[in-house]
């Protein structure tokens, strides 16, 4: 009898110092599991004589429901003061401001294209677009570089593994293989409002990738261009300069841009023309508007009769302009980017750095964003 008062006040003491449900549980195994203490003395019962039995019976059975209650009752304080430490823990201070959001920025080159093409398309030009992969035709023959002329060599281009039928392939190397393509569906005479095979009047830009094997601070192996094509019946190479002085002084959003105009040879233009624009590269970045450096933007001139004639178009009737401008580079001097090989690392710092929000005002210079 004592014994059992005696182990029903050490238990239920031991159940009300336990801190934890794993003490808890181990209390329970200790007592009411299968060879725990109670469960021992409920066991013995079947050894008593029915006197014996008589009188322990309600005894250890009052023992065990004892214990059985106070060991639920520690499990359920504990549960729920592990519930309360883990909501204190867990508490959402909403007054907190929100983590910064890592937005995607826009490529500064294609901000410049954007913009580039926002003056153009104000001045009335279509937009048209020609493949990555070019053929030598198009991207050689029939600009007017005469097979196998030192001309082709101008550029050092990436060419493809020989085809199946022996058709070497390459990736341009500029964007007036799209002037051909523009010039040869013009005779296809679709309707006017497709700019890639509307009838001269043609006055359309090109905007794209073109692909050099060459790599220094100002020129990547592959690059952006926009070329620009204009065929009319009376185009002066005095158009070519007003088109081209006025997009200057549009896009850098200045009047105070200085280009000029050197000499050149292209085989699909005659005369032909590179045009600079005045900046400063001293103090590791570019600014444009003054210093003494020059930076070639642009290549241009008046489209060469055997051009026109390659592409289906009557040269005495015909006669135009075109030009090719390096959109990164355009992109590097607006913005003042020294070095381009940036440009196309993909390094997410630069990005964030020199990268332009999606949501961005309207660029004054053009009125569009
Ligand atoms: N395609 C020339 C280049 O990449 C640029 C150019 C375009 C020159 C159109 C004249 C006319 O260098």
């Amino acid at each position: 009898m004592t014994d059992l008062i005696q182990l029903q006040t050490e238990l239920m003491a031991r159940i009300d110092a336990a801190q934890d449900l794993a003490a808890v549980e181990a209390l329970r195994v200790e007592a009411l599991g299968k060879s725990g203490s109670i469960s021992e003395l409920l066991k013995s019962l079947g050894r008593m004589s029915p006197d014996e039995r008589r009188e322990q019976g309600p005894k250890i059975n009052g023992l065990r429901d004892a214990v059985a209650t106070a060991l639920a009752t520690r499990k359920a304080i504990l549960e729920e003061a592990e519930l309360d430490a883990k909501l204190a823990a867990e508490r959402v201070d909403l007054t907190l401001p929100p983590p910064p959001e890592r937005r995607g920025r826009v490529h500064p080159t294609m901000q410049t294209l954007d913009e580039m093409i926002a003056v153009f398309a104000d001045m009335g030009f279509g937009l048209a677009e020609g493949p990555d992969i070019e053929d030598d035709f198009h991207n050689f023959t029939a600009l007017n570089f005469p097979p196998k002329h030192p001309a082709r060599e101008m550029h050092d281009t990436f060419w493809l593994p020989d085809g199946p039928t022996g058709e070497r392939k390459l990736l341009r190397t500029h964007t007036s293989p799209v002037q051909v393509r523009v010039m040869q569906k013009a005779n296809e005479k679709l309707p006017s409002w497709i700019a890639n095979g509307q009838e001269p009047p043609i006055r359309v830009i090109v905007p794209g990738r073109v692909y050099r094997s060459d790599s220094d601070a100002t020129h990547t192996p592959m690059f952006h261009q926009l070329e620009g094509l204009v065929i009319d019946r009376d185009i002066t190479l005095g158009h070519l300069k007003w088109t081209l002085d006025t997009f200057c002084r549009r896009f850098f959003e200045t009047d105070a841009v200085v280009t000029r105009f050197r000499p050149h040879h292209f085989p699909f233009t005659e005369p032909s023309a590179e045009m600079d624009v005045q900046c400063d590269r001293s103090g590791g970045s570019i600014k444009i508007g003054q210093g003494s450096d020059w930076l070639e933007i642009l290549g241009g001139g008046m489209v060469h009769p055997n051009v026109l004639r390659n592409c289906g178009l009557d040269a005495d009737e015909w006669q135009g302009f075109a030009f090719g401008l390096g959109v990164d580079r355009l992109g590097a001097l607006k913005y003042g980017m020294p070095d381009l090989r940036d440009m196309f690392a993909s390094d997410v710092r630069w990005l964030e750095h020199w990268g332009f929000s999606a949501f961005q005002a309207p660029n004054p210079a053009t009125g569009l964003s």
